[in-house]
């Protein structure tokens, strides 16, 4: 664990064998960046982001949970992105964190669990991969229900310059929309705000192909049924305290997540998990 010295907080920093770096705070377990071994950001962070807990960062991946957006009766995306974490275990190159949730965090949500978060560097051939794996247990004796969110915020050379595929034929909810279903014809592009659940993604298939860096994400995942796709556009970047007015051309949002086919319940003792593994395939 080492403290960033430009705001105080704590950070583990892993490297991949090949190079790749990522830093994960212990507040929220968030992940701030991923870069590949030449030192390209493929994650976003705002320059504007604010590093002051118990404040969410803006950008990298937020954990959302056990809320996802505004899907029950907590403060947006829950209150795990707020909360410090513990460091179970690090390796050069992965790292576990673990919230032990006592129940008093939020009148609420008087529900203790345990949420561990664990990030893992690798490579697939010449291709940089992080993946991220998030597993709740309940540890009360009530049932417990949650919705959750990977809050992946992609770097990209511009957003004209993006397409989304492998949603095609999918449905969708539109939350700029009051939550009307919609299907997806094609890939997604983006000409102004986006802010979508996609319902029963598959699990491999969906990829962000970026045309200005000739680019490919490839985003797998599992136990998470659905995904956000979020670009805040114009009006909302400019709503947005953390986050500059024209950051919206460099980033996009890809969440797996828990949100319209949820909520989940889980048992007294019963686990969930999920993860996602992102592959970054430069041209
Ligand atoms: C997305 C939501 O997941 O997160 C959007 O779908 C929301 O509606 C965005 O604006 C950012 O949320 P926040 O709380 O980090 O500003």
């Amino acid at each position: 664990v080492v403290v960033d010295e430009s705001n105080g907080m704590e950070k583990l920093v892993l490297k991949s064998e090949q190079g790749a770096i990522a830093e994960v705070y212990l507040h929220g377990a968030h992940v701030v960046s991923w870069q590949d071994a030449t030192g390209k950001d493929l994650m976003f962070t705002s320059k504007q982001a604010i590093f002051k807990p118990p404040k969410a960062i803006r950008g990298g991946v937020p954990v959302c949970f056990p809320q996802f957006g505004q899907l029950g009766p907590l403060g947006q995306h829950g209150f795990a992105r707020n909360t410090k974490f513990d460091l179970l275990q690090e390796t050069a190159d992965s790292a576990t964190l673990v919230l032990k949730a006592v129940g008093d965090e939020d009148e609420k949500y008087p529900y203790p669990f345990e949420l561990t978060v664990r990030v893992q560097l690798g490579q697939q051939g010449h291709a940089p991969t992080f993946t991220q794996e998030v597993a709740a247990n309940n540890t009360g004796s009530e049932e417990m229900s949650f919705t959750a969110a990977l809050h992946t915020y992609f770097k990209i050379s511009a957003i004209g310059n993006v397409a989304v595929s492998g949603l095609d034929g999918v449905t969708y909810t539109d939350s700029l929309q009051g939550g009307q279903r919609m299907q997806q014809s094609g890939d997604v592009i983006f000409d102004q705000e986006v802010d979508r659940i996609y319902l029963a993604v598959p699990d491999s298939g969906v990829q962000i192909s970026d045309s200005g860096s000739g680019a490919v994400f490839e985003v797998h995942k599992a136990g998470f049924p659905d995904a956000v796709v979020w670009n805040p556009w114009v009006a909302k970047a400019q709503a947005m305290a953390d986050f500059g007015d024209e950051e919206h051309k460099e980033m996009l949002c890809i969440e797996p997540a828990v949100a319209g086919s949820g909520p989940y319940k889980l048992a007294p003792g019963e686990t969930w998990s999920g993860s996602q593994t992102l592959v970054y395939k430069a041209a």
